[in-house]
């Protein structure tokens, strides 16, 4: 995803502190990087103790700072010129020591003493701690995390698992992908905040034995992409998925399902607490009416078996039926005839507003043209990437959301 250059024209102070998880600041590093950031690194001398700033050096293409008398600028003031020309500051990996001294507005080595310089209205601290789970579950950890954040930073992470010292639990560094997509999220404009969003992605599958079924060439990427920018824009999302391969946008609760019943199943108590419905998923039409509680068997006869089928839950009718109903968009993939079939879907499924795209041009590939289809007429969004589209989904949601409020 980095391809889209989602941080271009941000600068961004990537501050290191002492710890193991200083391995994975270079990988980092390159992610920014890759993803069209300029990053200035500064380190701690105790993360000079756990990689060199060459390595930094090398991957960010800026010299490293590590010291408040470094005589290089101008006015010797790294601490001020650094932290005004940051878009962001993120500290990663923060050691517990590290938030102790921020939380007590210390300034007795630079990179402390420029997150306490910083412009605090304009300049956003984001910290990414890392540290053994004793140290991360200590009172002292905790009381001081709670109070950065009362302080206005953001705190990312941790996770959960192995750690270096051996031992399983709180404390691990989130993965350098991961703090590129938060960093990422953290720029995009919140103009879903606090909306609920239930989505649905992928194929159905339905079963005609144990081992075989009637499935689509969906693979759920416009749906997930859907569901991340919505989580973003700082929306609450909460995400139905057929059987596919895809990881979980962060922060988004998913609830896997295989069957157009099944997400029927799942889809309809949940849809009357969401303000917004996206049946992104493309639901089989129909399912075998029996399914074989067997592999069905050749019978050496060639005779091939023949099934009837019988016709599966509308589930964004039954939605935009409800009492309660969300502000429903519907996807319509289909094979040709993509305004006239939209549109007849437009008005079968009683929704504000469908969104078409040609299955077959799409299923699988990283990009689609959409075309938005309601009552007053049809709009085109042109060929991107499918987060692009997705975001711009996202912003026409907002806008519709604010109308149908009035
Ligand atoms: C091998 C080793 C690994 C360490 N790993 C961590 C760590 O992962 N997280 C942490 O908070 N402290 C860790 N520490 C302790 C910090 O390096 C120590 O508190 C240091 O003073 C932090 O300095 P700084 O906050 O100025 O960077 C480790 C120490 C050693 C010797």
């Amino acid at each position: 995803m980095s391809e889209r250059q989602d941080l271009a024209g941000r600068h961004i102070v990537l501050g290191l502190s002492g710890g193991v998880a200083c391995y994975k600041a270079a990988e980092l590093t390159r992610e920014l990087v890759k993803a069209g950031a300029t990053v200035q690194v500064v380190m701690t001398e105790a993360a000079e103790a756990f990689i060199t700033p060459v390595t930094l050096q090398a991957l960010s293409g800026r010299p490293v700072y590590t010291s408040q008398w470094d005589a290089r600028p101008d006015n010797n003031m790294a601490h001020i010129n650094l932290s005004r020309e940051a878009d962001a500051i993120l500290i990663a990996p923060a050691s517990a020591d590290f938030i102790a001294r921020l939380v007590q507005g210390r300034a007795d080595e630079l990179l402390s003493l420029l997150c306490l310089a910083r412009p605090i209205e304009r300049v956003p601290l984001l910290v990414a701690p890392a540290m053994n789970r004793e140290m991360w579950a200590h009172p002292a950890t905790q009381r001081n995390v709670a109070q950065l954040r009362a302080d206005g930073a953001t705190v990312l992470g941790p996770a959960a698992g192995d750690q270096a010292c051996g031992e399983v639990g709180d404390g691990r560094m989130l993965e350098p992908a991961e703090l590129r997509d938060e960093l990422i999220a953290f720029f995009q404009p919140k103009l879903l905040a606090g909306r609920r969003l239930l989505i649905t992605a992928g194929p159905t599958f339905e079963a005609i034995d144990p081992v075989r079924g009637i499935t689509n060439h969906s693979s759920g990427k416009m749906g997930f992409a859907i569901a991340r920018a919505a989580q973003e824009a700082g929306a609450d999302v909460t995400l139905v998925a057929g059987p596919v391969h895809l990881p979980t946008p962060r922060h988004v609760r998913r609830i896997d399902v295989q069957s157009a019943q099944q997400m029927h199943d799942a889809v309809l108590p949940l849809a009357a607490r969401h303000e917004v419905f996206v049946a992104t998923a493309a639901v089989a039409d129909w399912r075998p009416a029996q399914m074989n509680a067997h592999k069905i068997k050749k019978d050496g006869k060639k005779v091939a078996p023949a099934f009837e089928l019988t016709e599966n839950p509308d589930i964004l009718a039954a939605v935009a039926a409800l009492p309660q109903a969300p502000y429903c968009v519907g996807f319509a993939a289909e094979s040709e005839h993509l305004l006239q079939h939209a549109r007849e879907k437009l008005l079968r499924k009683k929704v504000p507003l469908i969104v078409g795209n040609l299955g077959p041009a799409t299923f699988g590939r990283d990009d689609n043209t959409l075309v938005l289809v309601d009552a007053d007429g049809h709009r085109e969004l042109p060929t991107a990437d499918k987060l692009s589209l997705a975001r711009a989904l996202v912003c026409e949601l907002a806008e519709r959301l604010k109308t149908s409020a009035k």
